[in-house]
């Protein structure tokens, strides 16, 4: 369908007031149409659940960016290499390089400043695609404590600052109860720097991809002790399974830098907004984190 450039403007004028502000794919997806059937790729163990997609009659895996294209079983393999394997073939080459321009740019960064400059060059990951900033950190360096969150949100990418919107704000309510501040004595990043589009989970991929950078920022801003804030910073950081909440409350050890960081696993303020009977779990780990900076005095 061809459309001239008055009723593309109205078009999107009508998303802009239906409030569908954000790209997901690389290209549209009609949803009326019926989908075609793929078949199902192996299960990736630690692949978090893709959000399902429900548009009236139909219920559908929403498509991925980084769901794996799915290989032919090993028979139907010929000795001519099918598109599709050499796609994957391809792609996880593409995707070594990447990691290692990652842990390279990360490496040769020796002062923060460096490393924000870094991961602003960066462009490995999808995700600055869709983003309007890196967040790459608010607060003091150096703090005796930095907390790690997991992704800008929409209020963040906005203003280019971690945790700003509704959970940061109580994020910085719960750590003054126990006398930290960003203004005076706590450093704040994120294990992804741009916002996933529509707040989704960050994919595995993004999350290994960008590790360098964070296990590099918490290298150079050398705090004491790391709060893992909600379970994909728990879960990226520590290299678990595990969900944050068993983990939570648990002192735990970072090696980073050649250095053993002690760090404690937290739930995300944003959970606890949905969950106001979990403040008496984050009080608790309130106090092991205040108990421990006063033990280390
Ligand atoms: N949630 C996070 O994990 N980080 C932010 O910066 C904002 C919301």
């Amino acid at each position: 369908m061809q459309l001239e450039r008055p009723e593309i403007i109205d078009l999107l004028k009508f998303h802009i007031e239906a409030d569908c502000a954000d790209i997901l794919e690389d290209m549209p997806v009609d949803h009326f149409q019926p989908q075609p059937v793929q078949a199902q790729a192996a299960p990736h163990a630690e692949a978090p659940q893709r959000p399902t997609a429900s548009i009236g009659m139909y219920e559908a895996a929403a498509p991925s960016l980084d769901a794996p294209a799915p290989v032919p079983p090993a028979a139907s393999v010929s000795p001519v290499v099918p598109a599709v394997v050499a796609g994957e073939v391809s792609a996880t080459v593409a995707r070594n390089d990447t990691d290692a321009q990652a842990e390279q740019l990360a490496q040769n960064a020796k002062t923060l400043d460096e490393l924000a400059t870094a991961l602003a060059s960066f462009d490995g990951c999808g995700l600055k695609k869709t983003a309007k900033s890196t967040v790459f950190s608010d607060g003091i360096t150096p703090s005796r404590v930095m907390i790690v969150g997991e992704a800008p949100g929409q209020d963040e990418d906005r203003t280019g600052k971690p945790f700003v919107g509704r959970s940061g704000q109580l994020l910085d309510a719960m750590m003054s109860a126990i006398g930290l501040s960003r203004a005076e004595n706590m450093y704040i990043a994120n294990v992804i720097a741009w916002r996933p589009p529509g707040n989704r989970a960050p994919s595995l991929d993004e999350l290994d991809m960008c590790k360098p950078f964070i296990r590099r920022q918490i290298e150079l801003a050398a705090p004491e002790i790391v709060v893992l804030v909600g379970g994909t910073s728990a879960k990226t950081l520590l290299e678990t399974q595990t969900g944050i909440t068993r983990l939570r409350g648990k002192w735990q050890t970072l090696n980073i830098g050649g250095r053993e960081i002690p760090a404690l696993p937290f739930l995300h303020p944003a959970y606890v907004l949905r969950r106001p009977e979990t403040k008496i779990d984050v009080w608790e780990d309130l106090c092991a984190l205040k108990q421990k900076l006063d033990a280390t005095t």
